[in-house]
């Protein structure tokens, strides 16, 4: 059995979310703008960050696979709270529309909260929270959704939800599912 993991990250906490997996799993560990040889591999990991609803560099990576005999896995990372069903509900729809029905009906798709730090964004994603921010801020509070609440709540914080007690019990699963 050959298994991978493939990260996309910005700021790093995808990439420390991978590196930890790795030392768990003793998967090869790539990173997805890096990634070759897909067809090698019996077991993939994507493990990646979430920006503006999508998780970043999965598209393109999905989009190489053949999903035929291969245990396909997605973990997530972003600061609204995935225990959310709502929450959870909108990543699930972004993931769907972004990949082929073959490869999304065998994806397991789990979860993790990450960081973030205001001071180290770029000018770009700085301002494009802001622009999120500004929305969410004037919509009625009755009638937030949790994304935007938990926008507002993080808004300008330097936050860390980083748990690899939550990343080993996922690996935990996928080694009881792919043994
Ligand atoms: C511009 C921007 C957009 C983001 N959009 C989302 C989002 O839609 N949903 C979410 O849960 N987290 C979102 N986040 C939070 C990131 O997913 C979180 O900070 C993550 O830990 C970043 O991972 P990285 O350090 O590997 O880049 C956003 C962060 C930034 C800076």
């Amino acid at each position: 059995m050959t298994g991978v993991i493939i990260y996309s990250s910005v700021y790093g906490t995808g990439k420390t979310y991978a590196y930890r997996l790795r030392s768990l799993s003793k998967f090869d560990l790539f990173s997805y703008d890096e990634i070759k040889d897909l067809d090698h591999y019996d077991t993939i990991i994507y493990i990646g960050s979430i920006y503006a609803g999508i998780v970043k560099g999965m598209r393109g990576v999905f989009k190489r696979i053949d999903p035929q005999d291969k245990k396909l896995i997605l973990i997530t990372i972003g600061i609204v709270d995935p225990m959310n069903k709502e929450n959870q509900d909108n990543i699930k729809n972004n993931i769907k529309a972004l990949v082929s029905n073959a490869v999304y009906s065998k994806l397991k798709i789990y979860h993790l909260k990450g960081a973030i730090d205001y001071q180290k964004l770029s000018l770009k994603h700085r301002f494009l929270m802001y622009l999120i921010y500004k929305k969410a801020s004037k919509s009625d509070p009755n009638k937030q959704s949790s994304e935007e609440k938990a926008i507002l709540e993080t808004y300008k914080k330097t936050l860390s939800f980083v748990d690899f007690d939550e990343l080993k019990k996922i690996w935990e699963e996928i080694y009881a599912d792919i043994n």
